[in-house]
């Protein structure tokens, strides 16, 4: 473990991440008064944090349980105690929905559901679950706009949603619709407005299938850039933010609406000056502690930018005279570019309140890409 309860944060040893709990208390906080406020529930999508301890509070906080992508998430979460668990997601494959089956089976007290886009697959998961005795909560996931996944018509939304009503090891929720392209739209006029034909969308879905009669009991979705819109649309039941407990580089590029609740960054990288040559400041981080998809990490004080990126280096290059006096050995607390890709790369989250370590957490689902 990189740090002991008690150690002050200049002790971490490095790379280490580093959660700052009062603002992740604070984050949640905000996060589940805004759902109540708007009558919607929070689903948190783990894959941003892939962690028990964070799971954990967040239902202690009032969500009603965590997505996840992975299957092997679903299997970390199930197993350390998480009761309900959504993988918005497709599973295909006979080998990965004999394991979803056999997380059903293991798991009976709990919920556990998955997205389906294909007739097919409906029909091989039902023959699977009758096979090992299992049953399913089963989404539609509707395409609003995403083009990642889904079908693409209300008509094909019932469709689907047909079929699964004929497999009695299928118990049909509802739809899935997230957005995922809407959440990064920099301004608040776009990003409202690409939430909104979202919905608008998922709204039909959810008609076609209502009208038909057939039930549609949650439409679930959104994200931390949408959610203030999702869950005030009418249309989503439950929303599922993942990033804003931690708050990003990426995320601080959306530009604020004053009218949605504000969070504030949670999750720093610290690293240690390993070289030092005149302006030059060479870190013990690069690739393998930080992502780079949204740029890399950089730091929290002024007067340095962290340019260049290797494996396990990367290079703070001073550019005025505004910042901190750095020298061998220094430690700099750097902000990631992109939450859950950084996350995935550490075994531990450092918990640390008012500058001291509180706790340590392992981040049990890391590499659980399959
Ligand atoms: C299906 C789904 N739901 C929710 C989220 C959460 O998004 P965010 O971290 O932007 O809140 C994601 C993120 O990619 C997602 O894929």
């Amino acid at each position: 473990m990189p740090a002991q309860p008690g150690d002050a944060i200049a002790d971490v040893d490095t790379p280490a991440l580093i959660l700052d709990l009062d603002r992740f208390d604070a984050n949640l906080r905000r996060m589940m008064a805004a759902a109540a406020s708007a009558g919607v529930r929070v689903r948190p999508h783990a894959k941003s944090h892939k962690s028990l301890q964070i799971a954990h509070r967040q239902i202690a906080a009032g969500a009603v349980g965590i997505c996840c992508q992975k299957l092997g998430e679903a299997e970390v979460f199930l197993s350390g105690g998480i009761r309900d668990v959504l993988v918005t997601n497709e599973v295909v494959g006979t080998r990965k929905m004999q394991r979803l089956a056999e997380l059903a089976r293991m798991f009976r007290d709990a919920r556990l559901g998955v997205c389906v886009d294909d007739v097919g697959v409906v029909r091989q998961l039902s023959l699977i679950c009758a096979e090992q005795d299992a049953e399913l909560d089963v989404y539609v996931e509707f395409d609003v706009g995403q083009n990642r996944a889904g079908v693409a018509t209300a008509a094909d939304a019932l469709e689907l949603a047909r079929e699964v009503m004929r497999h009695p090891r299928l118990t049909l929720m509802g739809l899935q619709a997230y957005a995922g392209s809407a959440q990064h739209r920099r301004g608040v006029p776009e990003r409202r407005e690409a939430a909104l034909r979202a919905a608008g969308r998922a709204g039909l879905a959810r008609a076609a299938l209502r009208d038909a009669g057939l039930p549609c009991e949650i439409v679930t979705g959104g994200g931390t850039g949408t959610f203030r819109y999702d869950a005030a649309s009418r249309v989503y039941d439950e929303i599922q933010p993942g990033s804003f407990i931690f708050m990003d580089i990426d995320y601080a590029r959306n530009e604020a609406d004053p009218d949605a609740t504000r969070f504030d960054h949670a999750l720093f990288l610290l690293a240690t000056v390993m070289s030092m040559r005149g302006d030059r400041a060479t870190l013990d981080a690069g690739l393998k502690a930080f992502s780079t998809d949204s740029g890399p990490a950089q730091p929290t004080f002024g007067g340095w930018h962290l340019r260049s990126v290797s494996d396990e280096h990367s290079i703070l290059t001073r550019i005025d005279d505004s910042g901190p006096e750095i020298q061998l050995g220094s430690k700099a607390l750097l902000l990631p570019g992109h939450c859950d890709p950084t996350v995935n790369l550490h075994d531990w989250i450092v918990a640390v309140r008012k500058g001291r370590v509180e706790d340590v957490w392992r981040i049990d689902a890391r590499g659980a890409v399959f």
